[in-house]
């Protein structure tokens, strides 16, 4: 930190004369926030089944104390009781944990690379699974299907789009979007190589929009979560971008593992910018198929 800023965030009295006193007793209740956080995350697990034991330190304080904050709770242990004793609470405080933002065709250039560098990989298969992991409202297993019936693999393909949030997987399976987004969502198709005109793939009311039966047809939803169940299929495509990065390192490795139990040998792992292998045991398992985008294809 420049000192400038140091000066600016600190009170001159505790520039004159650091204060022990104070300092060790801000540090006890840091280290009590984290030893309460991890009671209430234990008792999460133990009463609601949702593990968020190993999910990023720093993204579940922001995200509690940003509940806390709303809901006028003034420390943890009153956020577990109310946790545990009030259903509705508990749902609410599940959704602040499972950031949903999502896109059609997000980061077009990442689909414009599974079009060039991934298509033509599953066109030499005459059947094919896809498994969209964390698939959030189903933008992105909606913008795969409509890759797939421009490059003539829609008829051989099964994309499974699962999620561990029903209430995500709810509103994915209806595919009703608002109007105002199709502006930027056309944009973002036409930059990753769309063929087509977008408005093909739905039709619309005064405010939102609904994608085509063709297209839903395409696509099973499936509640699934990454860190308490299993493999449920062997595929030749896992997608999986914005996701891992709520994940500590420990918890990576094992849905890392998971994803490569269930990709069949030469299948393909496309994880976007954000998400990384090189720390995880698996990095020697994959060859690299495209560096920026992070796709890599398994070796054996
Ligand atoms: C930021 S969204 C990403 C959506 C989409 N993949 C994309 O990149 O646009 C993250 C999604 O991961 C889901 N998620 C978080 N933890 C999960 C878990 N343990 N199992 C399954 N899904 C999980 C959340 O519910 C959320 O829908």
């Amino acid at each position: 930190m420049e000192s400038t800023e140091l000066n600016e965030s600190c009170s001159t009295d505790i520039l004159k004369k650091p204060n022990v006193e104070s300092l060790n007793t801000m540090m006890t209740e840091i280290k009590n926030a984290e030893v309460n956080i991890h009671d209430l995350l234990e008792a999460i697990y133990n009463k609601y089944g949702y593990d968020f034991r190993q999910y990023s330190e720093a993204h579940v304080k922001r995200r509690i104390m940003n509940r806390m904050a709303m809901s006028g709770i003034n420390n943890i242990s009153q956020l577990q009781i109310k946790v545990l004793n009030d259903v509705t609470f508990a749902s609410i405080l599940l959704q602040d944990l499972s950031i949903n933002v999502t896109e059609m065709f997000r980061d077009p250039g990442f689909y414009k690379s599974v079009r060039e560098n991934v298509i033509p990989v599953l066109k030499t298969y005459p059947f094919l699974k896809i498994w969209h992991a964390g698939c959030s409202t189903g933008e992105e297993a909606y913008s795969m299907a409509i890759i797939l019936k421009e490059e003539g693999l829609a008829d051989r393909t099964t994309i499974y789009a699962t999620d561990f949030n029903q209430q995500v997987l709810n509103k994915a399976k209806e595919g009703i979007f608002s109007n105002r987004l199709m502006k930027e969502y056309t944009a973002n198709y036409q930059l990753s190589g769309g063929k087509e005109s977008f408005s093909d793939y739905y039709t619309s009311d005064d405010n939102n929009v609904i994608m085509n039966q063709s297209l839903k047809n395409k696509i099973v939803w499936a509640n699934h979560n990454l860190v308490t169940d299993s493999v449920f299929a062997e595929v030749n495509l896992i997608l999986c971008r914005n996701v891992l990065i709520y994940f500590d390192r420990k918890l990576q490795n094992k849905v890392q593992l998971l994803f490569h139990n269930s990709l069949i040998s030469g299948g393909i792992l496309c994880l976007g910018t954000k998400e990384s292998l090189r720390f995880t045991d698996l990095h020697e398992e994959y060859s690299v198929v495209d560096e920026k985008h992070r796709i890599f294809k398994k070796k054996y």
